[in-house]
């Protein structure tokens, strides 16, 4: 099963993610985690292109080509073969963020980039998406905060330095994926807790496992 986790910064991805594994190891899945950008190796560098500060010149196509040659190696190596051998794999971003980010957020148009990411997922898209929704207010502030805890502020900092007029424009396009596609998208509240979200994820989860 592949499932994958969307939102802006600081909704808590990561950490619905670690819960998320454990319980399914618990019920005795074998759990892949993994990320965009950077699941694979050479998606390793391409994150570190893609999010260093130093590199505020980077256009908006050229950001646009490196998500998605990310996301075509990340899909041939990690993602495919990880199914392939039975495991679950949880995504930490897929797709529907070059939506949001390059599309909402920078202004190009969402269905060319549908048909780009098409290109780059050739045919293998996730069961269920689970999308963090949070008020990018909050977003932010809770990426900042972790950023400086984690000494992140110059390697990954890119993003965060958005304006929050782009945030807010990256969770609406989120939101309308999500009322696009409500077979496959599924909103999750995200303010509260990591303990009072993972019940809401794992209750989607499940209803997916017996669907
Ligand atoms: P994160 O892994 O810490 O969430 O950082 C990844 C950043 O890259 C985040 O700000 C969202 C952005 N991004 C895009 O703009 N387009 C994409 O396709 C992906 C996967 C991420």
């Amino acid at each position: 099963m592949f499932i994958t986790f969307e939102g802006i910064e600081g909704t808590g991805k990561s950490t619905q993610i670690a819960l998320l594994k454990e319980y399914m190891q618990a019920r005795g899945e074998r759990v892949v985690v993994t990320l965009e950008p950077g699941g694979s190796r050479i998606g390793a560098e391409l994150r570190r292109v893609l999010l260093a500060l130093e590199n505020r010149d980077l256009t908006s196509q050229a950001e646009l080509f490196l998500y998605l040659a990310d996301r075509a190696q990340h899909v041939a190596q990690v993602v495919r073969p990880a199914l392939a051998s039975g495991a679950v794999v949880l995504c930490d971003r897929f797709a529907d963020s070059t939506v949001a980010y390059q599309g909402y957020g920078r202004g190009m148009d969402p269905e060319l980039l549908h048909r780009l990411n098409a290109v780059a997922v050739d045919g293998l898209w996730p069961e269920l998406t689970i999308l963090l929704d949070l008020d990018p207010v909050i977003g932010l502030e809770r990426a900042v905060a972790r950023n400086l805890s984690e000494g992140k502020t110059n390697a990954e900092g890119r993003f965060e330095a958005e304006s929050l007029a782009f945030h807010s424009r990256v969770r609406e396009g989120f939101l309308k994926l999500a009322a696009a596609h409500p077979e496959r998208i599924s909103v999750v509240d995200a303010t509260g807790t990591p303990e009072e979200i993972a019940p809401r994820v794992r209750a989607l989860v499940e209803a997916r496992l017996h669907a």
